[in-house]
């Protein structure tokens, strides 16, 4: 059977995260940890005896989207088939003896085990148990017949289980069953390398410019899309440096990060880092304007005279992007500059217009633009909308999506500039 998926979504990768009821399932909640910040698209699929042991909350908090559900919710969206199509591998961590009978027998009476019967991708189980219940020629078979069949199913670890008790039958450490994912997905020639070899530098996150000590002028950015483009980068294979203005977000896997606070200082780095990229990514939002001077001390309110406007005195930041593109005009490696624009526009048509215009004055190969200022488009989002602007002034829109899905249809556009003659 064929996927209906596009390339662009197959890039971001899907993995389903099954859990079976047994007491390991709060493990799991590692696993998926490590999975997210990995950046991957975690649909965390619990039986109903799972979630007596670690709530929906939690799956929902830690993959930020809601758990799959049950069989006969959002029935529209017929979830038993279009969950196991879309993923590119399904885990299920812990699997129970009764999950792996259920699996071997292809029963199919929760939406897990729907998903098992439906999906074409590799599936891994990992079995957690009591020793007496691994041991059980029941189980063995279960675990053979599975085998057989081409399922990973992985080897308990010996060592304390519930209770006082010990031996076979421990949940492996999450970090052993992510490694195991990984490495599968790999072995499935997921996710695609087509940047292995290139140097990346990508930008993300916010400046700010001190006033004082305490002071500073910012901007909203949470720097989400960037480092969502760092991770997907690293995924396809390039060698990712982060240069990472203001945020909080984790380090994305394989990725290095240099941290900054200004846009002078933000420039010196990316400056220095793009002189060996193969790419240059500009996520981050800078600021255009910086306080002449900053104030040794706290500015005090009572210096200044009441109902007077405070006397900031701004002066211009460079153009970064810009001296990127000057610069990269006069190296005999190409180069391809990619910049960002976030613009409080009306309507559709206004955002192209002035990605268009800005594209042009930037003088970079591509811009990504978003309207900002609707709800959905909060700074703080998970997802974003953008339009692609190429240096022929083609115009590509890449509709709502998680902001890991828009990084890699960047990357697409990307891989194709640097494939052009
Ligand atoms: N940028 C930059 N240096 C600056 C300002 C912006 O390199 N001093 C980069 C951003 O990283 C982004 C792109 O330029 O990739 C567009 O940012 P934006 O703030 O939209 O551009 P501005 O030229 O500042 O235009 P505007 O007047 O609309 O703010």
């Amino acid at each position: 059977m064929t996927s209906p998926r596009s390339t662009t979504e197959a890039a971001a990768l899907n993995i389903v995260l099954g859990v079976a009821g047994g007491i390991a399932a709060y493990k799991s909640a590692s696993l998926l940890r490590l999975l997210v910040e990995a950046g991957y698209r975690v649909t965390v699929e619990p039986t109903e005896a799972a979630l007596r042991f670690v709530g929906q909350a939690t799956w929902e908090a830690l993959s930020g989207q809601p758990i799959a559900g049950g069989l006969w919710q959002n029935t529209h969206e017929v979830p038993h088939v279009a969950l196991g199509r879309s993923a590119d591998l399904v885990i299920v961590a812990p699997a129970t003896a009764d999950l792996l009978g259920r699996a071997a027998h292809g029963l199919a009476d929760d939406l897990l085990t729907n998903v098992l019967l439906t999906a074409t991708c590799p599936v891994v189980l990992a079995p957690a148990m009591h020793t007496e219940m691994w041991d059980n020629a029941a189980t063995r078979a279960n675990v053979e017949l599975l085998r057989s069949r081409g399922v990973t199913v992985v080897e308990p670890d010996e060592g304390r289980l519930t209770g006082a008790d010990s031996g076979k039958g421990r949940l492996p450490e999450p970090d052993q069953l992510f490694a195991t994912a990984v490495a599968i997905l790999r072995r499935a020639g997921l996710p695609r390398q087509d940047l292995a070899g290139r140097r990346v530098v990508v930008t993300a996150g916010g400046t700010r410019e001190p006033l004082d000590p305490v002071r500073f002028l910012g901007n909203r950015s949470s720097g989400r899309q960037g480092f969502a483009m760092a991770a997907a980068a690293a995924r396809r294979g390039a060698d990712v440096v982060l240069i990472s203005a203001n945020s909080t977000l984790p380090t994305p896997a394989g990725v290095k990060r240099i941290e900054v606070g200004t846009a002078a200082q933000l420039q010196a780095a990316v400056t220095q880092e793009a002189l060996t990229a193969d790419v240059v990514v500009m996520a981050a939002a800078v600021a255009d304007f910086r306080p002449v001077q900053v104030q040794p001390t706290k500015i005090k309110k009572n210096d200044l005279a009441t109902d007077a406007p405070a006397p900031i005195a701004l002066e211009r930041t460079d153009d970064i992007l810009a001296g990127l593109v000057r610069e990269a005009r006069n190296r005999v490696m190409p180069q391809v500059i990619v910049g960002f624009a976030a613009e409080t526009v009306e309507s559709h048509q206004d955002l192209v217009r002035m990605g268009r215009d800005k594209r042009a004055a930037k003088g970079c190969d591509l811009l990504v633009c978003n309207q900002v200022g609707g709800a959905e488009s909060a700074f703080e989002s998970l997802t974003n909308e953008v339009v692609i602007v190429s240096a022929d002034d083609r115009v590509t829109q890449i509709a709502r999506a998680h902001k890991d899905v828009v990084a890699d249809a960047v990357w697409d556009h990307i891989v194709d500039v640097t494939a052009a003659p």
